[in-house]
């Protein structure tokens, strides 16, 4: 692909840290994620900013991790806002400084995005392993909406509240969310690591999806988005629109990666302390490796849909075949799709308990894979 041929990157995602004070067991940060340290300091996220600017990016997602944990996200908003991003703060609503919302709206913060994975105490304590989770994300979607800043809830679904679907709408309409996004879980880091102990079956799923639809046709002051899981899919989704087409995630440590999981994959990721955006989003070889259908095996290079979905996920092609150039399992026409469905077959008779994301299990995992 030549260098005309690339588009900009038109969504830029920083992710300020990985420090969280919520345990997930469905968070997609790798599974080693304690290896990683915050080695970006505010001079470079604003570089970082200002370069992507300038290749044409426009939209910024501010995430981690807990991004309100980073000292410096209100300068970081700031500089993003003098330079006309449409600024996104993707958060869990705990952990930040007190009047922290009203001096990110006062820098430019347009949108926030806020995790609420429960109407009730209990399973959203079950679920993120914090006893003050609900209470301090109440009164932050309030915060939120007093501010007249637009509330986007997004609810990770799986095992531990898909049955609450109907309830958690409610709550979040009462909540005046401008958007709902239910998001049945995707299987990376820490969720493919307890797939077992979270993923619905699928006739949970259908039944959330006929309670979702009731309420879209009922009623229409909040609009409801309904992520399918791949897992119950037959056809890959065109997984961050096509690897390197619009898509620029930074790490923590300034790792400049195509979609999130990617450092799970066997390449090697340029940092955005070494290179400029521009040489890391054209010229890098990494960011070039997916691009076009030159990489792709027959059954992806002859299929009539590989403009529609480039041959799906290169982190879930890597994780469930060990080959990231293989057609994405989820495809019933890969060889590999069996491998999805077993992995169905067995999770959903088990009853697992979930694995944490915390430093402790992580370093746990560090150790026991001394390749890493
Ligand atoms: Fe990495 Fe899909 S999550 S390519």
């Amino acid at each position: 692909m030549s260098n005309n041929e690339i588009k900009p990157p038109l969504w830029l995602l920083l992710e300020l840290t990985h420090k969280c004070p919520l345990e997930c067991a469905y968070c997609y940060n790798q599974l080693d994620f304690a290896n990683t340290k915050d080695f970006m300091t505010k001079e470079d996220w604003f570089r970082v900013l200002e370069e992507s600017r300038e290749m044409g990016a426009v939209q910024l997602g501010i995430s981690g991790g807990e991004p309100l944990l980073n000292k410096d996200i209100v300068e970081i908003v700031q500089k993003a806002s003098d330079l006309k991003f449409y600024t996104n703060l993707i958060t869990s609503g705990v952990g930040g400084e007190v009047g922290i919302l009203k001096k990110l709206k006062d820098a430019g913060l347009k949108t926030v995005q806020l995790g609420i994975q429960s109407h009730d105490e209990n399973t959203m304590t079950l679920i993120t392993n914090n006893k003050t989770a609900y209470r301090d994300k109440i009164a932050f979607a309030k915060e939120v909406k007093a501010l007249g800043l637009q509330l986007i809830v997004n609810t990770c679904i799986t095992r531990q509240n898909i049955h609450q679907i109907g309830e958690i709408i409610e709550f979040c309409d009462a909540l005046d969310a401008n958007y709902l996004e239910i998001a049945n879980i995707q299987y990376y880091g820490w969720a493919l690591e307890n797939v077992d102990a979270v993923l619905p079956t699928k006739e949970q799923l259908d039944k959330a999806m006929e309670v979702t639809n009731h309420y879209r046709e009922e009623r229409k002051d909040m609009k409801v988005f309904f992520v399918v899981p791949d897992y119950y899919a037959t056809r890959p989704k065109a997984c961050m629109n096509g690897w390197g087409s619009t898509f620029l995630t930074i790490n923590p440590d300034g790792v400049a990666l195509p979609c999130n999981t990617a450092n799970t994959l066997p390449l090697d990721f340029p940092n955005v302390k070494d290179h400029s955006i521009e040489y890391i989003w054209e010229e890098s070889e990494s960011f070039n490796y997916f691009r076009g259908d030159k990489w792709m095996n027959p059954t992806c290079r002859t299929c009539p849909e590989k403009e529609k979905d480039f041959g799906g996920c290169r982190c879930q092609a890597f994780a469930l075949t060990k080959d990231m150039h293989e057609a994405d399992p989820v495809c019933d026409k890969s060889s590999y799709h069996g491998v999805v469905k077993k992995i169905v077959e067995t999770a959903i008779k088990s009853d697992k308990t979930p694995l944490y994301r915390n430093k402790q299990n992580s370093l746990h995992f560090i150790k026991s894979n001394p390749s890493l």
